[in-house]
């Protein structure tokens, strides 16, 4: 199994490009087998996990093939299957996205129960309250979900949960409305920008979606959809990733192709810790290089600060004079990196849903343990800082999230490197 060892101490200081993002291209990937058409996607990631959603669409009979560099082109004219497996699914619980397009391409569905993973309980009530309204019977058994329709039909659904609104279910909700008989009006809708990106593919295919984007999303079924082309918006997650980046080891670095708009809470929360974020054309260039504040932040459904920059903001904070308080209001127990951030020799202490963190004048190498994809990418961002080596174990969390994360930051002069 493949390691990353950092040698932390080095200021970063260049240029990085975003890739495209991993959370727009997945539900994407899914929406081609509402096609009747091939549908070509561009600016795909190449990470771990759009491999395993290209081995979804094949499994279900698609046709796979890769035109060019980041280019996926889906053929669904073969689509024969409508049962996504559990040796799958349970590689990533996001297959959960092709619940909605196969309903609306063959009024059923067999899914493998997504299950839980490190960052908590991935359940599926939302997604299965949300298409019952849509005329579909579902039932779990045996670890699977059953749903079936004897036609979609269009209707109101309120998808607000516990932690606000859910972003794949109302990406499936979405993919089966769009074939649905009738009108479908989704309150308290998720406003994720991967949302907003998937409903510009349904619309290039002839759907008929407004107002995505916002908690109130309407759409009018159609009978057929066609394949289109579309290149997916650059993944804000690996920007934040990189700007957390630049912040911690007091560096200088361009963040280039990244969208300021979906941003806005990430260079509030950093401008407040005193990094100066200046924003241009095509570049958002972070720089650090003064002492930093401490900053209070609580993770929240968009426009708030993301879950997912959750633990990276951890990392940046275990190592900022004073003490500082994180709350986690999407995933609560989305703790796994402060044990082995604390053996790194942070100050971290988990009060329920919060993190209360002491800032340390210095981190110290260690081996680690990654756990979720962006846990992992906190321990290298501490990496970067700390006295010594940080080797980081199960890189494949990493893989799975952020493409070439060890040539990215080499060229920005981090002594990072891969071991097999
Ligand atoms: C998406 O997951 C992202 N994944 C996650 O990113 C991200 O952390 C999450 O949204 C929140 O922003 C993809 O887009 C592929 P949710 P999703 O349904 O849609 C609860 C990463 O690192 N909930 O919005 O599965 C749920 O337990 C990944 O790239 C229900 O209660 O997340 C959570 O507390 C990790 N019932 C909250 O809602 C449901 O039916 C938000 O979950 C569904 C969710």
């Amino acid at each position: 199994m493949d390691k990353i060892i950092v040698r932390g101490g080095k200021r970063l200081k260049g240029t990085v490009t975003i890739s495209g993002s991993k959370n727009a291209s997945l539900p994407i990937l899914a929406a081609t087998i509402l096609g009747d058409t091939p549908s070509l996607i561009k600016n795909v990631p190449s990470l771990s996990d759009i491999s395993t959603m290209v081995q979804i669409l094949e499994f279900l009979g698609a046709r796979v093939t890769y035109p060019g560099e980041g280019q996926i082109l889906v053929d669904p004219s073969g689509l024969n299957h409508f049962v996504a497996p559990y040796d799958l699914v349970r590689k990533m619980r996001a297959s959960i996205c092709v619940l909605g397009p196969l309903l609306g391409r063959f009024n059923k569905a067999k899914i493998s129960m997504p299950g839980g993973c490190v960052i908590g309980t991935r359940p599926i009530d939302l997604h299965l309250k949300g298409i019952k309204e849509l005329n579909v019977k579902a039932e779990v058994s045996s670890g699977y979900v059953m749903v079936k329709t004897t036609g979609l039909k269009g209707a109101d659904v309120f998808l607000g949960g516990r932690f606000g609104s859910s972003v794949l279910a109302t990406a499936n909700i979405m993919m089966a409305a769009v074939k649905a008989k009738g009108t479908t009006i989704i309150e308290s809708a998720a406003c994720e920008p991967e949302l907003v990106d998937l409903a510009e593919f349904l619309k290039k295919m002839g759907a008929h979606i407004e107002g995505v984007g916002s908690h109130r999303i309407k759409i009018k079924g159609v009978k057929k959809l066609n394949g289109a082309r579309h290149s997916v918006i650059p993944d804000r997650i690996e920007a934040g990733t990189y700007m957390l980046a630049s912040a911690i080891t007091q560096g200088d670095v361009c963040i280039r192709g990244a969208r300021v708009d979906h941003l806005h809470a990430v260079i509030d929360k950093l401008k407040e810790a005193g990094v100066s974020v200046q924003k241009s054309a095509k570049d958002i260039r972070v720089t650090a290089n003064r002492e930093l504040k401490v900053v209070d932040v609580i993770t929240l459904p968009y426009p708030g600060f993301p879950t997912d920059l959750q633990a990276q903001m951890m990392a940046l904070m275990t190592v900022t004079n004073g003490i500082s308080v994180i709350t986690e209001k999407i995933y609560p127990e989305r703790y796994m990196h402060v044990p082995e951030l604390n053996r790194m020799a942070a100050n971290v202490a988990i009060e329920g849903a919060s993190a209360i963190i002491k800032g340390v004048p210095l981190l110290s190498g260690a081996p680690v343990m990654a756990s979720d994809l962006r846990a992992s990418a906190a321990l290298v961002l501490a990496g970067l800082v700390a006295k010594g080596e940080t080797e980081i174990h199960r890189v494949y969390h990493i893989d799975r999230g952020y493409e070439g994360i060890e040539k990215k930051l080499s060229r920005l002069g981090a002594h990072i490197k891969r071991v097999e």
